[in-house]
């Protein structure tokens, strides 16, 4: 057998654990699939005598991320700290400065800085692997980079960040409000320390920004994305969408179209029998389309130890085996910057609108829709609830800029009680 790949594990939290612990229950079968054992050298966190569930006893130890990248006895730098600057930034480029592969799950680290560090890498001959880093253990990238690399991408989406479902669905099926349902998130302990990464959606248009490079070959430009999170869902909103046959979900869509690349992570309306509509708490789904495969449907877990080391392994696995693969499928020195078009392509949308009850509100309502070139499909008003009266219109198929006309008028008139929620209805 040929010499072990030595691991050096910068991170020994939710993730680092799970990769030690599968490489240390797994030991044969990894040096069987890899062709090689696949070993670690040395680990490194902030505090060396945590207990971490697993045995660490075995390794060195470092108390500098940099200095465990910089190892010679360290092949591979496996980085499961987190955040996009900091100490995870400063061990992934020490270890590409000296030609080292690394293979990461920071999705903000790359989002961020992932065009920097792939070219970084590839000049030097590293690779820079991210499987984990979008949608947990699904393997969306490899699904991208290889088995699709006969296609033409023509869309990708996906719901992917599993607090945010299991928010919706779970103010879906107890009929709670988003505040109880996010306090209930909290002492579950589903919430990062900064819950507005996750409710506003930041966490997943990183993992967007990052599977839309991939899928259209593109630098990654994390600006980019429209970014809207799900604070402002109510669980009215929630039960009209469900009487008209639908579920609201936090959905990433990336689209290449004639006006350049749309990004958007929002909430939107799905159909309630798409796969995307039955997609119930913590579980994600990664829906892509290619010219020639048609739709292909990935749904597991996105996040928790196990998935997401497994999803590590796969990068690890692969580097043992010694394929080379480029970042984002193509030399990333040879990507260039997308034109960011604001979302361009028409759909349908959802609005609800507080009228309050003043004579001729609805009727002013209406001319502004129309005025804007935003035609009306259907409409219900429901009983007073206090002084404003819910009214809900579907739209027919419109751009988000006449939309945006409309809603500034909207904003003008003197009969809103609060302001008006507008959500995409997105064909699945
Ligand atoms: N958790 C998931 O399900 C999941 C899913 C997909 C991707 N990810 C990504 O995986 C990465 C790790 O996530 P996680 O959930 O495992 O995080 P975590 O449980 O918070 O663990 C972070 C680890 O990094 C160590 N660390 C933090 N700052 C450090 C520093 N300055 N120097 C040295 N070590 C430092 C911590 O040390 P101590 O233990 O000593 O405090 C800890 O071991 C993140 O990029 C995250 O976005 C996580």
């Amino acid at each position: 057998m040929t010499s072990p790949l030595r691991l050096g594990i910068a991170g020994l939290g939710t993730v680092g654990a799970g990769v030690v612990r599968i490489i240390r229950q797994k030991a044969g079968l990894l040096a069987e699939r890899a062709g090689r054992p696949v070993t670690i050298t040395a680990v490194s966190a902030r505090t060396r005598d945590k207990d971490r569930g697993v045995s660490i006893s075995a390794y060195e130890w470092e108390d500098d991320p940099v200095a465990l990248a910089r190892r010679d006895d360290v092949d591979v730098l496996v980085e499961l700290m987190g955040g996009s600057d900091g100490p995870a930034k400063a061990a992934t480029e020490a270890a590409i400065a000296q030609g080292k592969d690394v293979v990461t799950a920071n999705k903000a680290m790359l989002a961020h800085h992932g065009q920097a560090l792939a070219e970084a890498a590839e000049a030097g001959g590293a690779v820079l692997r991210f499987e984990a880093a979008v949608a947990g253990g699904i393997p969306v990238v490899k699904a991208l980079t290889e088995g699709l690399a006969g296609n033409e991408i023509t869309r990708v989406m996906g719901v992917m960040n599993g607090t945010c479902n299991h928010i919706l669905t779970r103010m879906q099926s107890a009929g709670l409000p988003y505040e109880d349902v996010f306090e209930e998130a909290r002492q579950l302990g589903y919430l990062e320390a900064d819950p507005t990464l996750d409710v506003g959606g930041i966490d997943a248009g990183h993992k967007l920004a990052l599977l839309a490079a991939t899928a259209f070959g593109v630098q990654v430009d994390f600006d980019a994305v429209e970014i809207e999170g799900i604070e402002r869902i109510t669980s009215a909103d929630i039960r009209h969408a469900a009487d008209m046959g639908f579920r609201i979900k936090l959905l990433g869509v990336a689209q290449m179209t004639a006006r350049g690349l749309e990004q958007r992570m929002s909430p939107c309306l799905v159909p309630e029998n798409s796969p995307l509509g039955q997609l119930e708490g913590g579980t994600n789904m990664v829906v892509l389309e290619g010219d020639h495969a048609g739709q292909i449907v990935l749904r597991g877990a996105g996040a928790g130890a196990g998935p997401t080391a497994s999803a590590v392994m796969g990068d690890v696995i692969d580097i043992a085996r010694g394929c080379r693969f480029c970042t984002f499928g193509v030399p990333a020195a040879t990507l260039t910057r997308a034109k960011p078009a604001r979302t361009a392509t028409p759909a349908p949308y959802y609005l609800r609108v507080a009228l309050e009850d003043k004579p001729g509100a609805l009727a002013r309502l209406a001319t502004i829709l129309g005025e804007a070139g935003v035609s009306i499909n259907r409409m219900r008003q429901y009983r007073h609830e206090d002084s404003a009266a819910p009214v809900l219109i579907v739209t027919h198929k419109t751009t988000r800029d006449a939309l945006d006309v409309a809603l500034r008028g909207m904003a003008a008139l003197d009969v809103l009680a609060s302001a008006p929620v507008a959500l995409r209805i997105e064909a699945t």
